[in-house]
């Protein structure tokens, strides 16, 4: 047990190597009064289920759908995520990540969390959430598929997930976020074996590996939902050639096909259902180095400040998906698109905000950003430090905290990492 005073960040480029302890844990409070708030009164459907969320660590999706659905009514959410101790290089904190402070925090917080620190594409990770889940007589009523990984390891195959596109490679301005300048950049194609590998990672095999093995040990409530979330993104093309019509947007309508396919099979066995969920683009870690990513993020905070358009952070997304699969009178129904997607990014492609966007993308040249894409990018720079527990208000950046918290049995986390 060890407690430092952290008051910046190690990193390595881009890269935040250690999180604040304090910071994720006043975030991860101030998310789950917020939550509490949504929820007044818990929702009559939501009551007494089980969720089972893959991808449940960090600051992103997983995370707060899953406070969501607690604070719905939920009786028990049992996550999957793949995060690793605080690491030290002699006295000094060498590495820790956020969802492992996330996790202490929620999990000190509110005693219905159980935390399986693993790979969830090893089939050992399977077999044990399956054993205790029997061993307790608890089934699953929800599953939530949030992981985002880079790579898969299955049957001793390694395969790695690119942001490639298909076709011809792609030219495009792009937001440096070091520089804070518009750039000129080109995004390579990918070839067929990238493709397939994407596909292996960020596909549908490992959701419905999944969802076979809660079927196959009965542990498929009665109606089971089946939920994968995914994103499509605006018509700019530029991001729509990136995304949906890139090497991860194959991964994706992989997803696509696979709930589909659930679906037919969750109804006939236990009246189930399955769906992919649309969200929409959120600040990540991961689109600070993908320069057209970070533009068009940019581009949307701006257009929130700006009363342009309207941003929703991930708890607020995952507010929203509770309310539409348990609010009264079914409200998803309502929401599902012609393929049967529940579409939770109406914000994000709203006429105004698409519209500025792409005015800003036309005009756009190498050099000093518009003002809006620079008050976005300001934006968007607080945001991703308080991915990591940075630049929290209130938070005491000049006193000591317990930088290596316990997870283990006593904290109802399971770690199955090496
Ligand atoms: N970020 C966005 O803007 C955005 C928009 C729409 C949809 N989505 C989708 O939402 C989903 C989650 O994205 P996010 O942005 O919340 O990602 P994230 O990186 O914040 O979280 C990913 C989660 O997956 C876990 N994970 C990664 N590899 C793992 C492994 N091998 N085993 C177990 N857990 C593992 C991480 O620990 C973490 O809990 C993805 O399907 C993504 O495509 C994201």
């Amino acid at each position: 047990m060890t407690e430092l005073i952290l008051d910046s960040p190690r990193a390595r480029g881009l890269f935040v190597l250690t999180a604040h302890p304090e910071g994720c844990r006043v975030l991860s409070e101030r998310m789950l009064a917020r939550a509490e708030r949504a929820f007044e009164k818990p929702l009559a459907s939501a009551q007494g289920k089980t969720a089972l969320v893959l991808g449940s660590t960090s600051f992103g999706y997983g995370s707060s759908t899953a406070i969501a659905l607690r604070k719905a009514g939920f009786d028990a959410i049992v996550g999957v995520g793949f995060e690793t101790a605080p690491a030290f290089r002699g006295e000094k904190l060498a590495m820790s990540s956020p969802g492992w402070y996330l996790t202490h925090a929620l999990h000190q917080a509110d005693d219905a969390y159980r935390t399986y620190l693993a790979d969830a594409f090893a089939p050992a990770t399977r077999d044990r959430v399956i054993e205790d889940l029997k061993r307790e007589g608890r089934s699953i009523d929800l599953v939530v598929y949030s992981v985002a990984a880079p790579r898969r390891t299955h049957l001793g195959e390694e395969w790695n997930s690119s942001l490639l596109v298909v076709g011809d490679p792609l030219e495009v301005v792009g937001l440096n976020f070091k520089s804070g300048q518009l750039e000129d950049l080109t995004v390579p194609a990918a070839d067929p074996l990238a493709v397939e590998h994407t596909r292996r990672v960020m596909g549908g095999d490992d959701l419905e590996m999944w969802v076979s093995a809660l079927l196959h040990s009965g542990l498929a409530a009665e109606g089971m939902t089946v939920t994968a979330l995914s994103y499509i993104g605006p018509d700019l093309e530029p991001l729509r050639r990136m995304y949906w019509d890139g090497a991860l947007g194959d991964a994706k309508k992989h997803i696509d096909a696979t709930t589909a396919a659930l679906n037919t099979r969750l109804a006939e066995r236990v009246g189930g259902k399955a769906m992919t969920v649309m969200n929409p683009a959120v600040v990540t870690a991961a689109s600070v180095a993908i320069p057209a990513m970070l533009r068009y993020m940019s581009d949307y905070l701006g257009c929130d400040d700006a009363g342009k358009g309207e941003y929703a952070d991930p708890l607020q997304v995952g507010i929203d998906f509770t309310g539409a699969l348990y609010g009264e009178g079914e409200p998803w129904r309502e929401l599902l698109d012609d393929a049967g997607r529940l579409r939770l990014d109406g914000r994000e492609l709203r006429a105004e905000l698409q519209d500025t966007i792409a005015a800003l993308w036309r005009e756009g040249k190498p050099g000093e950003p518009p003002a809006l894409t620079r008050t976005g990018l300001e934006r968007f720079k607080r945001e991703h430090a308080m991915l990591y527990g940075w630049q929290v208000e209130g938070v005491d950046y000049g006193s000591p905290y317990l930088v290596d918290p316990e997870l283990a049995e006593p904290q109802r986390v399971v770690n199955l990492i090496e």
